[in-house]
């Protein structure tokens, strides 16, 4: 994956066909760094090919883990085999932690594993100062001492860990997790309320349940985790991945589709299909497969993101997108992240007619959007201006590419098997 590479596309074309969606992004990094909680290998079924699991590879191969892609044992590619017998350091350096903020999520399964952790604090990212407050705190209510010094989070545990009865602040979904992983082997009962609801929590908690924890309620916001004394490896498929999904069907409502996704439980989607069909989708769903047609004209709504099962942080930029080109007024609320709001530049440069307020975007629905140079500022917005070139006038050529390719397994092939005019080239080649 190059960074110098930009993705190039040229609007007008329909798309249709079916994507096959692949595992989570946002629950794989999870189970690779639960991992290692366990002695043995565990085998992960359905890992996608995206660059965020090759830095997750790396910060497991630093400590001493030994990681082997499917196809060096003859399996397929998206499978990972993690053998964690002979882990030899607790630290995790700035370098991966820099190059990734979801490397924190190694804290609370170094935690369980050693007793102690040394993690490199994570800065903020362009969608936000993202704190980490929750996570400390909550891990220090089950006997965690923190000392935070020159840019690490050294954790100890003198007197062990022990269950506790916690609520947090907010639904957050890396503390939920962090605290589930660091109470799985803690003495006693943790309760946790006001926990995250997210899929990708549930998916944590089978894979833990099927390494010998004993966790209920994942999914509901009160997780309660009986203690045990220790974890054995383990096989687990991830879960599909809810926000991929939903990024194809808003590149399929923009152009009318059909576009089918399968490889994904439909209720993980809860909301985003609301939305869809209140802005004029036909939704088919069955047990692993939505199929989405638009005939009509695209509809105006509101949105406001909130934890799940709320509007998923993830797809607002891909809804702004479709409130973009609907005809009408759409106000777009951001609750979960304070600046995630930068890539409304980014589309206006393409025509959108959007007014931000706070953590408000008032949208106005324009004809028609045109193609221009445009930068990722984050993952999901770069995603979500490929979406917008689909249809602009002319080539639009989006840059700052690796975001994209931290969370989706090649997007471009994907989008090019449904018809569109799309492909990745060298920024120095082109000569728009
Ligand atoms: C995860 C997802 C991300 C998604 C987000 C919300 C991964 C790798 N990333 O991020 O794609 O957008 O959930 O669904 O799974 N916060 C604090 N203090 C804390 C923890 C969080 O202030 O200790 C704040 C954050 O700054 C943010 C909000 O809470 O504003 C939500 O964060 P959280 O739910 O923890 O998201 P992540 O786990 O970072």
């Amino acid at each position: 994956m190059d960074s110098r590479e930009v993705i190039v596309v040229t609007g007008g074309k329909p798309i249709s066909g079916t994507v096959h969606i692949g595992g989570a992004k946002n629950s794989v990094l999870k189970l690779m760094a639960a991992s290692v909680m366990a002695q043995g290998e565990t085998r992960l079924d359905n890992v996608p090919l995206i660059s965020d699991v090759d830095v997750m590879c790396e910060v497991l191969e630093t400590i001493g883990a030994k990681v082997e892609r499917g196809e060096q044992r003859g399996e397929g590619r998206h499978t990972l085999f993690i053998e964690t017998s002979d882990l030899t350091s607790y630290r995790t350096p700035y370098e991966l932690v820099a190059k990734m903020r979801a490397s924190i999520s190694i804290l609370g399964p170094l935690i369980t594993r050693f007793g102690r952790a040394c993690v490199a604090m994570p800065g903020g990212c362009q969608i936000g100062s993202r704190g980490l407050d929750m996570h400390i705190s909550s891990l220090e209510a089950l006997g965690v001492q923190f000392d935070m010094s020159h840019g690490y989070i050294n954790a100890t545990t003198p007197n062990g860990l022990i269950g506790a009865e916690i609520i947090l602040d907010f639904q957050s979904v890396g503390a939920t997790e962090n605290l589930m992983m660091a109470s799985v082997c803690a003495k006693g009962t943790t309760a946790i309320h006001n926990a995250a609801c997210e899929p990708e929590i549930v998916d944590l908690a089978e894979f833990l349940n099927s390494m010998g924890a004993q966790i209920e309620g994942a999914g509901t916001p009160n997780v309660i985790i009986h203690g045990v004394s220790e974890l054995h490896s383990t096989t687990h498929k991830t879960v599909g991945d809810r926000i991929e999904a939903g990024t194809f069907l808003v590149a399929g409502a923009v152009t009318g589709g059909p576009v089918t996704v399968e490889g994904v439980n439909p209720d993980h989607l809860g909301l985003a299909l609301k939305k869809l069909h209140e802005m004029g989708a036909d939704l088919v769903i069955t047990d692993n497969m939505v199929t989405f047609e638009r005939t009509e004209e695209l509809r105006p709504t509101d949105i406001q993101t909130l934890p799940h099962p709320g509007f998923p942080t993830d797809l607002q930029a891909q809804f702004m997108v479709l409130a973009s080109l609907a005809r009408g007024g759409s106000i777009i609320t951001e609750n979960v992240f304070e600046n995630r709001f930068m890539f409304a530049a980014e589309l206006a440069r393409m025509g959108a007619d959007i007014r931000i307020d706070g953590h408000h975007a008032l949208v106005n629905g324009v004809s028609h959007l045109s193609g221009a140079p445009v930068n990722s500022t984050d993952l999901r917005a770069g995603a979500a201006l490929v979406i917008a070139g689909l249809v602009a006038d002319g080539p639009t050529c989006v840059y700052s590419i690796h975001h994209i390719d931290r969370g989706y397994e090649d997007y471009v092939g994907k989008l090019c098997a449904l018809g569109a005019d799309i492909e990745r080239v060298q920024a120095q080649a082109l000569s728009l």
